[in-house]
């Protein structure tokens, strides 16, 4: 199953120039991906797709950002061998995560904790 994520500015908080849509629907895009792993099922979401060709299969307005395709399925233990090899191995290991110290800060912006 794959999920298209849409969203527009107008019909989320607007406050001068902090636009939320992006935010929100990614708010909602995290619970959806808890919401599937939790039932057993892989939720990955994706950016590598034309939005123009997408939106307009999907018949979505102009005004609206595609903004992810979650792709949802069962993981197989079986690896397809239509992917190349770097694919395979990626399958295999979860990608490096950065360190929190890089991103969490105390009471100033690059103080790390
Ligand atoms: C914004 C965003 C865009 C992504 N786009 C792609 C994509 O186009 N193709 C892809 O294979 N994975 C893409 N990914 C990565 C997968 O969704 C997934 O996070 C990755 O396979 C690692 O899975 P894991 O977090 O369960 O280890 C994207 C992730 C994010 C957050």
């Amino acid at each position: 199953m794959i999920i298209a994520v849409a969203a527009k500015k107008d019909e989320d908080c607007v406050i001068k120039d902090r636009e939320y849509f992006l935010f929100d629907a990614g708010l909602s895009t995290s619970m959806l991906i808890l919401r599937a792993t939790e039932l057993g099922l892989v939720a990955h979401p994706i950016a590598g797709y034309s939005p123009s060709k997408a939106k307009e299969v999907l018949n979505i307005p102009k005004q609206y950002k595609l903004i992810t395709l979650i792709n949802i399925g069962k993981h197989s233990k079986q690896v397809k061998d239509v992917l190349s090899e770097k694919q395979i191995k990626d399958e295999k290991r979860r990608p490096k995560r950065k360190d929190h110290k890089e991103f969490i800060f105390h009471n100033v912006f690059n103080n790390s904790l």
